[in-house]
C-alpha cells in the first residue's frame, strides 16, 4: 500500500485532518504526532481496524491500546464506574502525558483492551491529535507508531522508517515536544498505581491525589514479578548494538567509559558513546553523541529515542551510556533506558 504523507508542522490543515478521518472512519490505519511520542491510530472502537494495529506492529495480542479521547465527555462511552480522581487528574493535566486505567465499557471490543476488562485512555496535548480524534470519530486506539521492539518514533521520519508502506497515512508534526510515553495511572485497583512513569512524575501526581504508589515490578530487581501493564513486560527499545549503561560520579564514569573505549579500539571493535553537551568532548576512540544537556532534563528525554535510532544506522557493535537521574524526568529516562540496555548497568 502507498503511505501518504501529510505536512502539518505549523497547526492544523483542515482539508488534511478530513481525509485522515475517512481513513480511520473506514478501518484504516493513521500515524499522528503527539506531544509525548507518534501514535498509530485507528478507530477504537472497531475491532477489525484494532486488529490491523496489532498486525502493522508486529505486536503481541495481549497487549492492550490507549485509547485516546478529545474532550473529557467522551470518556462516558468507554468507561464506566468512574471514580473522582479520574477528573481531578483531568482538571489537572488534560489535555496532556497522562493516560487511566478506568473499568471499560461494553463500547470498547476486548480486540483494543487485550481482552481485559479495563480501558487506558488519554486525552492528549497536541492539537493535531485532537483534531484527527474529532475527526475520526471521538475515539483512536493508538500505541506508539514503531515497529514493536524498536524505540518509539519522536519523528515523522521516524514513523516511516517502521510503517512505510504498511499504513494509510502519515501526518508529519515535525519533532514532539517530550518524548518519552504518557505516564499511566491505574485507578481500579485501590490506591491510585503508577504502572508507567513519564512526565507527569509522582511528585506532581501526588500533590493531586494525596497517596500514589508505584508497580513495584518497575522498581525491583525480581524479574518474576509481572508488572500490571502488559507492555512494560517486554524488552522494548532494544539498540541492535550491545547497550551498557555506566553509572555513578560523573568523572569515574566518564573515566571508565574511556578505559573501555581504549581497549575495544585496541581490539579493532567500534564503540559507540552516549554523553551530554557537558561531557562529550571527554571521550575518545568512540562515536560520540551527545543527547542533550544535564541543565534541561527534556532535552535528554526528547533526543534518546532518536539517539537509539540512529546507533542503529552506524556500525558500532557496543554503546555505553551515561545514567540519567534527573530531578523531575530521571525516573521515566532512566526506565527506558535501563529496559533498552536489557538491565546492563556497570556501577562504578
Ligand atoms: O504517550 C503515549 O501513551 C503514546 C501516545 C501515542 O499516546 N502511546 C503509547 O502506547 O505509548 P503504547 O501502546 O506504546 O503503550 C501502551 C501501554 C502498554 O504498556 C500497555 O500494556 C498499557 O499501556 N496498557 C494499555 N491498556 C492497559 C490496561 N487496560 N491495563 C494496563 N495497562 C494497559
Ligand atoms: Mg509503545
Amino acid at each position: 500500500m502507498e503511505t501518504v504523507v501529510v505536512r502539518m508542522r505549523d497547526g492544523i490543515d483542515e482539508a488534511g485532518i478530513r481525509r485522515a478521518g475517512e481513513i480511520l472512519r473506514r478501518g484504516g490505519l493513521v500515524a499522528f504526532p503527539t506531544e509525548t511520542v507518534y501514535g498509530l491510530g485507528a478507530d477504537a472502537l472497531d475491532e477489525k481496524a484494532s486488529a490491523k494495529i496489532y498486525q502493522a506492529k508486529g505486536r503481541p495480542s495481549d497487549n492492550p491500546l490507549i485509547v485516546h479521547i478529545a474532550d473529557w465527555d467522551a470518556i462516558g462511552k468507554i468507561a464506566v464506574d468512574i471514580p473522582a480522581e479520574a477528573k481531578l487528574l483531568a482538571d489537572a493535566f488534560w489535555p496532556g502525558p497522562l493516560t487511566m486505567i478506568l473499568k471499560k465499557s461494553d463500547a470498547v471490543p476486548l480486540a483494543t483492551t487485550g481482552g481485559l476488562d479495563t480501558v487506558a485512555v488519554r486525552l492528549p496535548g497536541h492539537e493535531v491529535a485532537r483534531a484527527l480524534i474529532r475527526a475520526g470519530g471521538g475515539y483512536v486506539a493508538a500505541p506508539s507508531a514503531n515497529t514493536s521492539g524498536r524505540p518509539s518514533p519522536t519523528t515523522a521520519e521516524h514513523v516511516a522508517q517502521d510503517m512505510d508502506g504498511v499504513i494509510d497515512m502519515i501526518i508529519d508534526g515535525g519533532d514532539v515536544e517530550i518524548g518519552l510515553e504518557s505516564t499511566i495511572i491505574d485507578l481500579t485497583d485501590g490506591t491510585p498505581t503508577i504502572l508507567r512513569p513519564g512526565y507527569i512524575s509522582r511528585e506532581m501526581l501526588g500533590r493531586v491525589l494525596g497517596e500514589v504508589e508505584v508497580d513495584r515490578a518497575l522498581t525491583s530487581e525480581d524479574v518474576n514479578l509481572r508488572p500490571k501493564a502488559p507492555g512494560m513486560k517486554y524488552r522494548h527499545y532494544a539498540p541492535k548494538a550491545q547497550l551498557f549503561i555506566v553509572q555513578g560520579p560523573q568523572r569515574q564514569v566518564r573515566e571508565r567509559i574511556n578505559a573501555m573505549t581504549e581497549a575495544n579500539a585496541a581490539k579493532g571493535q567500534r564503540t559507540g558513546v552516549i554523553g551530554t553537551d557537558e561531557s562529550q568532548a571527554f571521550y575518545a576512540n568512540a562515536v560520540v553523541k551527545s543527547i542533550g544537556s544535564r541543565q534541561d532534563e527534556g532535552s535528554i528525554a526528547r533526543h534518546l529515542y532518536g539517539i537509539l535510532r540512529e546507533f542503529d544506522e552506524s556500525d558500532v557493535s557496543v554503546i555505553y551510556s551515561e545514567a540519567f537521574d534527573t530531578p523531575q524526568m530521571g525516573q521515566a529516562i532512566m526506565n527506558r533506558l535501563i529496559k533498552a540496555a536489557g538491565h546492563q548497568i556497570i556501577a562504578v
